[in-house]
């Protein structure tokens, strides 16, 4: 092709003065098809040649031209069936061709330069490999194409590059030819086709020195898959937990859902430098590093457990995701709510459900029912946007999830089941919406959800208030539902909540009437009878319904449910209430009564019946932003004395029991497994009590188990009981800690993390001058998340007084902002929560806010989430 040098740039420069907004209701078929895509790149890390091949069909009659999306791309050479033209044009990044026909072959040339890519969208460098993210509009980064997820290709790629380097060459699908060809100077090529329709948002491509940790899976039909997990040649050792559990998710899928891989190949790739968790890239996910690599010297439970959650998540996708997709970026909850959904099922087939419950509601109250409360307040399925990167929000994923758990419930295991097979194999291969999503599980479980729809388009977490009435032998439950208005809608509709509830005797310890009931209108009266006296209320038992639950149940009948309750989670729900309330109480007036608490958890801390897994997430307060999200203003300094001191009084007041917990769940070799992740956690919560009743006591015995740990959660679970105090083995485990892990940076993230989230009065100094450290970095994604991420969620430190932890964030975001803005954007939720703080804060928070927005060339991501919390 002949080259024709244009300058085309897209703009990266100043945030537009009014951004362009993307509404769900001008949704239009795309005007263009591409059935196949034929892919060259010619790899090398500062110049890197692109040639694609589109085969382009007209889509319905109409004279429209093609558009093809560019970002920061300059074409070198344009041409159409065979012959090259000049008369393109350009318009806001978009290439434009005038075709005739209804069928035309379209070349394009482009180069780019992964090296310099910071964004880390498109093709950029990580750790000398070269690597893609296209969700949801990195393609265009890549090479001109209709970059949405309904245009469905078949692509074939070509990858050449220097063997040496880049001796592994991976794309999406089976590997079908590999050479020396006829590159000099020690190149040489790979050849990938993937059979599969896909959108562009799930294309791929890696090259690197990688080693691969390989093994194999039969599916349930008998065909074999080659496994490999892809890493540095020291990391392969890593790998075995992450095989595991896709080997566990591959078999879940098909006993759970009947649904099997596809192709004959599955590799995952881990590289370092990832602005998110995992991405499911058809037939070559690309993983954080953090998300494939662990051993029991680096990574604790809680990171296990995080990689085999993201594996199986990832892989999940294969079936909700790649072989059905969404029709534009407003169904991703369609992908994603319901991924995570699959992967939370999975986790707790894997040990404690209850604790995965507690685990996954108490995600939820911290991120999402924030979102749901501010100014970023959006439907799972939003109306509009300016930037799609900023809706891959606890919204979208976490009460995604929850909607789709409440068809489960409504349907049951069975019909549930009936309903995503028609939903499957209705979809297959298409491009489909939310609203498909409900129609297959009308039509399969027969059920009308014309109420349900509402979960998605209204905004804000419901409110349900529970009250019982009772007389001689009868007893009324009255429930009654609100919405909270939330920008944009001030009057919201009643939803459908599925509530599972049950009375218990409080004499004989029976339950009766338990019951799921489903609340369409605003309010409903259950009758009950055959209590002599006035029975408990357990009520949205298992969380049946993603709501703010409130009644009038006293401080007796929590204590009691807290005892008695047989749902593991009404019974942690009840012992937290408990604890809520005397926090607000002690907030409000000063200074609390503990003795209900205390009694509640002393009982938890005896009963031989309950998992040591269950009483350590039982007996924790809720956090300070938990309880900050109960008040009206939000007082960070006397939230955090009156949680100290409940906490110094349970430290107290149980001081032979957290020794004789300590101690019975010490001295064990590690093992990765349900009862034992369950006694390190008993023994970490155990030993944070201790240090609290006794802090040169508790520091000596956090040392002792630093020193003495054979597994990264003990020595994690000591080092931040220190980090929280003020002894000398604080700055000797912290220091020897560095030392130990200085070339291990998923660990030293760790280190910046726990200073961060340390609860010492000093810590927005710490941070301030960790900022500073030479390890600290922004273009790496994780460590300014490990840093910053971790400070603006650290309630006491980071909402100071004195507005340093809101002057810090701001700086660190307009900072960031040039080199990653996605990344940058995510951090500005914690200033948009500035309506819920005091006058002095409020006006800190804002300041902040207005020194991101004022900033000049501010991205679009950031500029959307500055402006939209500014209100
Ligand atoms: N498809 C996403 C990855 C992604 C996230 C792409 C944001 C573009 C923008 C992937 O499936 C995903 O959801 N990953 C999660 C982890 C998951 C376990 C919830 C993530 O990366 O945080
Ligand atoms: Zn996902």
């Amino acid at each position: 092709m002949p080259c024709v040098m244009l300058d085309v740039h897209s703009t990266l420069a100043a945030a537009p003065a009014a951004p362009h907004v993307v509404r769900r209701e001008d949704y239009r078929p795309p005007d263009w098809l591409v059935p196949d895509i034929a892919l060259d790149f010619d790899l090398a890390p500062g110049a890197t040649r692109v040639s694609a091949k589109l085969s382009v069909t007209r889509n319905g009659a109409h004279d429209r031209p093609l558009r093809l999306d560019g970002d920061a791309l300059t074409p070198v050479a344009v041409a159409v069936d065979g012959k090259a033209i000049h008369d393109w044009r350009s318009e806001s990044g978009q290439l434009v061709i005038d075709l005739p026909g209804d069928a035309h072959i379209v070349e394009t040339e482009v180069v780019i330069a992964p090296a310099t890519n910071t964004q880390l969208m498109g093709l950029y460098a990580s750790g000398g490999l070269l690597c893609t993210q296209c969700e949801a509009e990195g393609f265009r980064r890549i090479t001109f194409f209709p970059d949405r997820p309904d245009v469905l290709s078949r692509y074939t790629v070509r990858m050449a590059a220097d063997r040496a380097a880049y001796p592994v060459l991976l794309a999406n699908g089976d590997n079908v030819a590999n050479g020396d060809g006829i590159e000099a100077g020690g190149r040489h090529w790979a050849q990938w086709t993937d059979p599969f329709p896909k959108p562009s948002y799930l294309f791929a491509l890696v090259a690197g020195d990688l080693h691969a940790n390989r093994d194999s899976f039969t599916t349930m039909s008998g065909r074999v898959v080659e496994l490999g997990i892809w890493v540095r040649a020291a990391d392969v050792a890593k790998t075995a937990h992450a095989m595991a559990a896709l080997k566990t998710a591959m078999r879940w899928d098909e006993d759970v859902y009947g649904r099997e891989y596809d192709l004959g190949v599955f590799n995952i790739v881990a590289v370092d430098d990832f602005n998110f968790g995992a991405m499911e890239n058809k037939g070559l996910n690309i993983f954080n590093s953090r998300y494939i690599l662990a051993d029991p010297d680096t990574a604790t439970d809680v990171d296990y457990d995080g990689v085999a959650g993201v594996v199986a998540h990832e892989y999940f996708h294969n079936w909700s995701g790649n072989r059905v997709t969404c029709r534009d970026w407003f169904q991703l909850s369609l992908k994603e709510g319901f991924t995570v959904f699959r992967d939370q099922c999975f986790m707790a087939d894997q040990g404690s459900a209850a604790v995965k419950r507690i685990e996954d509601v108490r995600g939820l109250r911290a991120s999402q029912f924030q979102e749901d409360a501010g100014p970023l307040a959006h439907p799972i399925r939003p109306e509009s946007y300016m930037e799609i990167g900023n809706f891959y929000t606890a919204t979208v994923y976490s009460k995604g999830a929850e909607v789709i758990r409440m068809l489960h419930t409504l349907l049951g295991d069975e019909r549930f089941r009936a309903c995503t097979d028609v939903y499957f194999e209705r979809h297959d291969g298409e491009a489909a919406t939310c609203e498909d999503f409900v129609r297959a599980m009308e039509d399969g479980g027969d059920i009308d959800l014309a109420r349900f729809r509402r979960w998605y388009e209204q905004a804000g977490t419901p409110r349900l208030k529970a009250t019982l009435r009772h007389s001689n032998d009868k007893t009324v439950v009255t429930l009654e539902q609100s919405v909270p208005p939330t920008p944009g809608q001030p009057v919201k509709q009643p939803m459908l909540l599925p509530v599972r509830l049950a009375l218990i005797d409080r004499d004989t310890g029976a339950k009766r009437g338990e019951q799921l009931h489903v609340l369409e209108d605003e309010r409903a009266e259950l009758s009950f009878s055959g209590f002599a006296t006035r029975p408990v209320l357990s009520i949205n038992r298992g969380f049946s319904a993603p709501v703010v639950v409130e009644t009038d149940r006293s401080q007796a009948d929590l204590a009691f449910l807290s005892a008695h309750d047989d749902d593991p989670f009404a019974r942690y729900e009840a012992t937290q209430q408990l604890m809520l309330d005397t926090l607000i109480a002690a907030v409000s007036a000063g200074r609390g009564d503990h003795a209900a608490v205390v009694n509640a958890v002393g009982a938890t801390l005896v009963d031989p019946l309950l998992d040591p897994a269950f009483v350590a997430e039982a007996v924790l307060l809720p956090s300070e932003a938990f309880v900050g999200d109960q008040m009206l203003v939000v007082d960070p300094v006397s939230i955090a004395s009156a949680r100290d001191s409940l906490r110094m009084a349970l430290a107290q007041a149980h001081a032979a029991e957290w020794q004789r917990l300590y101690k019975s769940h010490s001295d064990r070799a590690f093992e990765y497994s349900p009862a034992e992740k369950g006694a390190r956690r008993m023994r970490n919560v155990a030993l944070g009590y201790l240090a609290a009743a006794d802090e040169a006591d508790g520091a000596r015995t956090a040392l002792a188990q630093f020193e003495a740990a054979d597994n990264m959660t003990d020595r994690m679970g000591a080092l931040g009981t220190l980090a929280n105090g003020s002894s000398t083995a604080r700055d000797v485990a912290l220091a020897a800690f560095h030392d130990r892990y200085r070339d291990n940076a998923l660990v030293i993230d760790k280190w910046f993390s726990v200073q961060a989230l340390s609860t010492r009065p000093d810590t927005g100094d710490a941070v301030a001058a960790l900022v500073r450290h030479a390890d600290f970095s922004l273009t790496n994604p994780n460590r300014f998340r490990a840093l910053v991420g971790a400070f603006s969620v650290n309630q006491r430190a980071f909402h100071g007084s004195d507005g340093q932890g809101y002057a810090l964030l701001a700086e660190q975001i307009v900072a960031l902002d040039p080199i990653n803005p996605q990344t940058a954007a995510k951090m500005v939720p914690a200033l948009g929560r500035w309506r819920r703080f005091d006058e002095g804060r409020q006006a800190l928070m804002r300041a902040a806010l207005e020194r991101i927005v004022s900033t000049p060339g501010l991205s679009k991501d950031v500029f959307e989430q500055a402006s939209k919390s500014l209100g």
